[in-house]
This record gives C-alpha cells, sequence and structure tokens, in this order.
C-alpha cells in the first residue's frame, strides 16, 4: 500500500538542468503514483528572476517525455513556488523561511523540510550555514541533499563535511551517488543473501577476480568545465565504482537494514589496500579521447571549456585489492571511460576452476547488467541466467525482478522521504575512498601523461589490456 508523505522540498538550484532532467520527473512520478498527494510543496530557487507561473511552466516542460495528462502534470505544478535567492545573501534566506511556513500551512507538510543541493558544489557549505544562522530548520524533520561531488579530496571533503555538520547531523544529510538508486545494485545483496552457494563462492578460495566496468559512449558533451576539475578518477571511480565494490565485497549483514549495511560496507571501504606510488604505476591506467577514426568526433582537448593540453583522464583502469581474508589476492579491476564503444555498466565475477567443489562449472563467469536494460539480466557465462541451465544463482522468487522501471531518482527520492540511509552514502565510507583515491591523483599530478592515448569509439588505450594479461587475466566486456 502507498503511504501519502508529507513535506516541502526547499530546491537550491531549481531552475537549473539536473532539477529539470532528473527531480521533477522523479517527483512526478511519486505524485502519480500517491507517495506525493496533497501535501508536499517545492520552493526553487536560483539566481534568476522568475516567477512562480513561469517556473510552472517549466516543470511541465521537464515532463514532456514522462506522460501526457496535462490535467495531472498541470495540477501537479500547483504545487511549486518560486523565490529568487542569492546564497550569500541573509535576508533570502529569512524570506525563504517565510515562505517555507506559509506553505507548511497551506499543504500541511507537518513542518518536514527537504533541502535539497542541486547547485554548484562550491556553494553546499555556505547554503548549509545560512540555513542554520537563518534558523530554516524546524521541529518536523529537517533532511539535507548533497549532489556529487561531495568535495574534491579527502582535505576538502572534511572541510565541506565540518561545514555541513555544524547544521545538519550525519543522519539527517543523504549524499547522493545515483548508482545506488540503479535497480540491480539494490537488488545485489537480496541476490547475494539469497543464493546461499552463490554467495559461498564469493570468496578468495573460488574468485579469480572481479571486474566493474562503467563505460560510457557519450564524451563530455556540454560539461567540460565541470569535467576539467574533476576527471573519471573523481566523477566515477571515487563514488559510483568504490561504492558498487562496496555491495559486491561486503559481508552478509546481521540484517537488511541501513545500519547493518552500512556496518559491513565501512568494513569494505576500511580494507582497501593502501597503494604507494610505485603501485600506483604498476596497477593504474589512465587514458585520454582522441577523435574517432573518422574525424567528425572531437577529441577530448578539442571540447568547449577545455583546456587545448587538459591532462585530464577521460578513461582510468585500475587493480583494486583488500587486506581481509575474504579477498585475499583477488584483484577487483575496475574500468570506466568515457568515448568507449558501447554504454555498459557491469559486474563481472570470474570464478576459478576450484569452484567446482561447490558443484558450480569451472572457471564460470557470473555477469550483472546494470545498464543499458536497468538490471534485467545476471548472465552465467554470457548468456541469460534462466537459460544457462544451472541454479546456484537467480533471482530471488520474491524480488522485484519485475518491477525495476523505478529510475534511480525516484528511488532514492523514496529513501529521502522515509528518512533511510540505506541506499545513500556515509562519511565515515566516505573518507576511504577519498584517501585510497587521493594517491593516484597525487601520483599522476606529479608526471606528465602522453594525451590523447585511445580513439573515440574505442575500448581505451591498450595498457588497459596489458593490466590484466599481466596478470594472466582478461577482460570479460571487450564490447
Ligand atoms: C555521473 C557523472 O555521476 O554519472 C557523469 O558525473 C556520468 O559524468 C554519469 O555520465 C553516468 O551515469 P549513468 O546513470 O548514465 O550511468
Amino acid at each position: 500500500m502507498t503511504t501519502e508523505k508529507s513535506a516541502v522540498f526547499i530546491i537550491f538550484g531549481g531552475s537549473g538542468d539536473l532539477a529539470h532532467r532528473k527531480l521533477y520527473p522523479a517527483m512526478y512520478n511519486l505524485y502519480k503514483s500517491g507517495v506525493l498527494k496533497d501535501h508536499f510543496a517545492v520552493i526553487g530557487t536560483a539566481r534568476r528572476p522568475w516567477s512562480d507561473d513561469y517556473y510552472r511552466s517549466t516543470v511541465v516542460d521537464s515532463l514532456e517525455d514522462v506522460d501526457d495528462d496535462e490535467k495531472a502534470m498541470t495540477e501537479f505544478s500547483k504545487h511549486f513556488f518560486y523565490q529568487s535567492h542569492d546564497v550569500t545573501d541573509s535576508d533570502h534566506y529569512i524570506a525563504l523561511k517565510n515562505l517555507a511556513a506559509k506553505l507548511d500551512d497551506q499543504f500541511d507538510t507537518g513542518h518536514n523540510r527537504i533541502y535539497y543541493m542541486a547547485i554548484a558544489p562550491r556553494f553546499f557549505g555556505t547554503v548549509a550555514e545560512h540555513i542554520n544562522s537563518e534558523g530554516l530548520k524546524t521541529d518536523g524533520y529537517n533532511r539535507l541533499v548533497i549532489e556529487k561531488p561531495f568535495g574534491r579530496s579527502f582535505d576538502s571533503a572534511c572541510d565541506l563535511n565540518s561545514s555541513l555538520t555544524k547544521t545538519f547531523s550525519e543522519s539527517e544529510i543523504y549524499r547522493m551517488d545515483h548508482y545506488l538508486g540503479k535497480f540491480m545494485v539494490q537488488q545485489l545483496t537480496d541476490i547475494r543473501m539469497k543464493n546461499k552457494t552463490f554467495e559461498k563462492a564469493l570468496d578468495h578460495k573460488y574468485v579469480s577476480n572481479m571486474q566493474i566496468t562503467l563505460s560510457e559512449s557519450l564524451g563530455v558533451e556540454d560539461r567540460g568545465g565541470y569535467y576539467e576539475t574533476a576527471g573519471v578518477l573523481r566523477d566515477m571511480i571515487q563514488n559510483h565504482i568504490m561504492q558498487i565494490i562496496g555491495a559486491v565485497a561486503m559481508d552478509e549483514p546481521a540484517k537488511l537494514d541501513s545500519d547493518s549495511i552500512h556496518e559491513v560496507k565501512r568494513a569494505v571501504f576500511a580494507n582497501l589496500k593502501d597503494l604507494t606510488p610505485e603501485e600506483v604505476d604498476q596497477n593504474f591506467v589512465r587514458g585520454q579521447y582522441g577523435e574517432d577514426a573518422t574525424g567528425k568526433l572531437k577529441a577530448y582537448r578539442e571540447e568547449d571549456n577545455v583546456d587545448a593540453n587538459s591532462n585530464i583522464e577521460t578513461f582510468v583502469a585500475g587493480k583494486v585489492t583488500m587486506s581481509n581474508e575474504r579477498w585475499d589476492g583477488v584483484p577487483f579491476y575496475v574500468r570506466s571511460g568515457k568515448r568507449m564503444p558501447a554504454k555498459s555498466s557491469r559486474i563481472d565475477v570470474v570464478f576459478n576452476d576450484k569452484v567446482e567443489e561447490l558443484g558450480i562449472k569451472p572457471n564460470t563467469t557470473v555477469t550483472f547488467l546494470i545498464e543499458p536494460e536497468n538490471g534485467s539480466s545476471i548472465l552465467v557465462n554470457g548468456i541469460d541466467y534462466q537459460s544457462a541451465n544451472q541454479d546456484f544463482i537467480k533471482f530471488p522468487e520474491d524480488s522485484h525482478y519485475f518491477d525495476n522501471e523505478r529510475e534511480a531518482y525516484e528511488s532514492l527520492m523514496i529513501d529521502i522521504l522515509d528518512g533511510d540511509q540505506i541506499h545513500f552514502t556515509l562519511w565515515d565510507e566516505l573518507q576511504n575512498t577519498w584517501k585510497y583515491v587521493d594517491v593516484i591523483r597525487q601520483q599522476w599530478d606529479n608526471e606528465t601523461p602522453d594525451f590523447p592515448n585511445y580513439m573515440s569509439k574505442t575500448i581505451g588505450p591498450d595498457a588497459a589490456s596489458e593490466l590484466l594479461e599481466k596478470d594472466g587475466n582478461t577482460w570479460v566486456w571487450d564490447a
């Protein structure tokens, strides 16, 4: 049964691309399913001086590909209000506070507040501090949602966290990693816990190697400016890839609740084996895309807002290892890049020949497809698990196998409304992933790469294949 939720959302960056592309469609779907109904209001804030009517028309426009029920879309948009806002101006926060209080009365939202940071990261701290100093928090719940990137390094993440925790406690902070909202990533825990033989096989005794690939066919598009400050290492490895490692490598949680799951995940990140600068050179490869074979696609260095001599990486492949007994000696090969031949997000678990002891054919590979099918399949040796004729892995009968339509943002929005941090990144996890990635970044910043080193629409630099060949392995996905 769907329970209706009550809250006033304050969206900082309400006129922006993220809000229109992801948040409003997700909220609309929640509205259609009755999670949001009569008792919610949204205040969009941004610098531009928009009227409520204009803002509402942009909200309706953002739903163009979602629905054609004009009446419902118009009714939905009546819950939206616009407030022009300068993030550094205290008076504006007071106006915001008064508007939120008014909407609280009008929509009877129980004084609940969701503050959503869909703005440039450099403003996160300023906004949080003003929420505190201008007394926006209420006696309902107050939840802060933070989009990535959460810092650019361990030190800057610490600074950001300190500025947020002056206003919000850890249990009020929801750090978004939209990969944790994806169907297959969410199902992984359930699949592991309900397939006992497979779970037992997830151990250094039986796993030859793990491979996590998040490849994209697009380039940086219009995000060159941001990308120049990030690169794949910060954009995909520190967060999405690390969180997937957390989900496949964690031990069995005592319960399937947020505290128990975070407890076992935290242990994974604490067990990441630190890298020395020499190990960075041996175990990590970076790349940057050039033109494609036809010369039609631009090289990264020719993209808008990108330095013509940029040394920012658009591809990373690496070998991550862990210091606990379960994963002793097992390489977790990770790979992510732009302008690869196809979009594919997948986890390949490659077993060795000893796995036969457990009744699994030697050298079996199990693949979890996260994208593009949004998590509809598990493959065994490249074949759909239902046709593969092996019963050690399947979707649990009670899983929502056929209910995988929910988009990541919608699913995460429900968690926020429920006050459930299960699919969000906690601070102690993040500290360890930043520390791990910082060593790579620092080593790379000391050396000048020979870029570009892979052509657009290809699988990445040769060194990425050689990395596995050195260990006698190969990438399962080679497009
Ligand atoms: C974002 C990155 O976090 O994830 C983007 O900033 C990337 O650069 C995107 O394109 C990929 O997400 P998805 O859901 O399309 O795989």
